[in-house]
């Protein structure tokens, strides 16, 4: 079974076909990190008018590089939710018409979901039960996992989410956008152990609640770069000192959550994944305890439609074919 995934929740405009929910035939990406680049962020109204402008452009790209016509897809899967409104659209509205055109099924796909889905797609070797981190610049939650569709929601962000921190001291220290692979790269240079900013452990608000918070950690920041005007010249130790302080949060609420649930299998994805530094103490953690520790590739880290194609087959699978009312949810949640 072959299925088209479309994803335009935020600034990649993304298309891909994947077999059988496994094999990805080709995943592609049209990143519009330099469009919005001179903003320091993304701008809703040019992520909307980008999608318009490349999405039908890419889609063709994709059919011819593989030989393939819109007739071949058994099914069209596309983000849904959570997003940005507009954005969101241009993705619902392409796949609506192409199910319509070529009278084969629509699947509505969570944007969260499909990111806990990247490391299934790559990792067929994943067993459940297990905990699964979403970090990236949107979202940054924890789920405990006893199947594919059953999920409970552990813990969230209560304010920013660990990408939008990694953007935003990026932006503190004038180092670019996007700020996570900046700071990662600042970081090599600096000592982790030389600046200690805060831990922030996030409101507990049961027993099992494992939600963070790292607006109070930007702050941080913020402040002692105010306090120590020499702090400009010291960018890649306020750099390593707080990617440490991030890592220490997200692999230890992690890990405590696994403990709790008794799993002995993590996943971690999102765009902030990508980070080589999180890997390496997740990797470490997973040795001194015995656990698998599963990451996807970096392009399937950030945001991508190959996660959509893929949990797509389940819900073809499933029977869960989306009506052709199909509307954006920019606040839905897993
Ligand atoms: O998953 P993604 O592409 O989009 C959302 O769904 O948000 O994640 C983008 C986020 C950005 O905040 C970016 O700064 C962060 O992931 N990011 C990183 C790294 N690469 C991307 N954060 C830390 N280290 C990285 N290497
Ligand atoms: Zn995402």
């Amino acid at each position: 079974m072959l299925i088209c995934g479309i994803e335009t929740s935020c600034d990649e405009t993304a298309v891909s076909i994947v077999e059988d929910g496994k094999k990805i035939i080709e995943n592609r990406i049209f990143s519009q990190e330099a469009i919005h680049r001179p903003f320091g962020g993304v701008v809703p109204e040019v992520a909307c008018r980008t999608h318009l402008e490349k999405i039908f452009l890419l889609l063709d790209e994709l059919f011819n590089r593989n030989g393939l016509t819109y007739k071949d897809i058994d099914a069209w899967a596309v983000t849904y939710g959570p997003g940005l409104v507009g954005a969101l659209l241009i993705g619902i509205a392409t796949a609506k018409s192409l199910s319509c055109l070529t009278e084969k099924p629509l699947l509505a796909v969570n944007h969260i979901e499909g990111h806990l889905y990247a490391n299934i797609l790559e990792h067929q070797e994943i067993a459940f039960p297990w905990v699964g981190l979403v970090v990236s610049g949107g979202h940054t939650s924890l789920y405990f996992a006893t199947r594919l569709g059953k999920y409970k929601l552990l813990g969230e962000t209560v304010d920013d989410a660990a990408g939008e921190a990694f953007d935003k001291v990026a932006k503190l220290l004038s180092l670019g956008y996007p700020g996570g692979p900046a700071v990662e790269e600042a970081a090599k240079g600096g000592d982790r152990r030389k600046i200690k900013f805060p831990r922030p452990s996030g409101p507990k608000r049961r027993k099992d609640s494992f939600d963070f918070s790292f607006s109070g950690l930007k702050t941080a920041v913020l402040y002692y770069l105010r306090d120590h005007p020499e702090a400009a010249t010291q960018k890649a130790d306020v750099a390593a000192g707080f990617q440490e302080a991030v890592i220490e949060v997200l692999v230890g609420k992690t890990a405590e959550a696994a403990r709790m649930f008794g799993v002995k299998t993590i996943l971690v994805s999102g765009g902030v994944a990508s980070n080589n530094r999180l890997r390496q103490e997740f990797r470490q953690f997973g040795e001194n305890e015995g656990m698998n520790i599963f990451f996807p590739s970096p392009l399937l880290c950030t945001d991508n439609a190959a996660m959509i194609a893929g949990l797509g087959f389940s819900k073809l699978q499933n029977g869960e074919k989306a009506s052709l009312d199909l509307g954006p949810v920019p606040g839905l949640k897993l």
